[in-house]
């Protein structure tokens, strides 16, 4: 499909690829800074993560390693039940390790949260995170993202790495779906 193709598709455009650029730039030279010399392991939660994860890594001059967990929430499929379950698991031992959680997105914050201390009880030394968009207006729970990239209004947003049943993920912008197609594809 054509770039202007997949415009099509968005009712408006929130933030543009060079926005994701830049953002992806900032989050990099400051985790850079940070985990000099560390080795963390860097997380990325499937599927959503996988875009700003490879992204950020490539931008960023750091010597690390990588895993991926999968969780989901369950319960009410139309709002956030706080319930989670994994999906697919990590497969590094995390005891003493420096962990970075890479996010697309924080909501509610119960995703983040059920990872943050899972990793916390199986021994990691630290866990922290690093989110493309922080929707605060939707938060349900007390965390909050170490590293952000651009805070994201209460909206629903789709486009590198967010999607709708499935679809949108490879598109390099993020923006409001028009209507129509959420109607198609739902
Ligand atoms: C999305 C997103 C976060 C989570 C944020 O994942 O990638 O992991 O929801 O929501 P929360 O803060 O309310 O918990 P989703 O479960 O849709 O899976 P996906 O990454 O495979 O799209």
């Amino acid at each position: 499909m054509a770039k202007d193709d997949m415009q099509e598709l968005y009712d408006r455009v929130l933030f543009s690829h060079q926005d994701i650029v830049d953002a992806t730039k900032e989050v990099a030279r400051k985790i850079e800074n940070d985990y000099a010399g560390k080795n963390p392991l860097v997380i990325g939660a499937l599927k959503g993560a996988v875009f700003f994860m490879t992204d950020l890594l490539k931008e960023a001059s750091l010597l690390c390693e990588i895993d991926f967990i999968d969780v989901s929430s369950y319960g009410n499929s139309t709002t956030s039940s706080g319930k989670i379950r994994i999906d697919k698991d990590v497969q590094r031992d995390l005891t003493g390790r420096d962990i970075l959680i890479v996010e697309d997105i924080v909501d509610t914050g119960y995703t983040l949260k059920f990872m943050k201390d899972l990793f916390l009880e199986r021994g990691a030394k630290s866990v922290k995170c690093a989110v493309l968009l922080d929707k605060e207006a939707r938060r349900a729970t007390d965390i909050k993202a170490d590293y952000i990239g651009r805070a994201c209004p209460d909206e629903f947003v789709v486009g590198y790495g967010l999607d709708f049943a499935g679809k949108y993920r490879n598109v390099d912008f993020i923006g409001v779906p028009k209507d129509k197609y959420i109607k198609e594809l739902g």
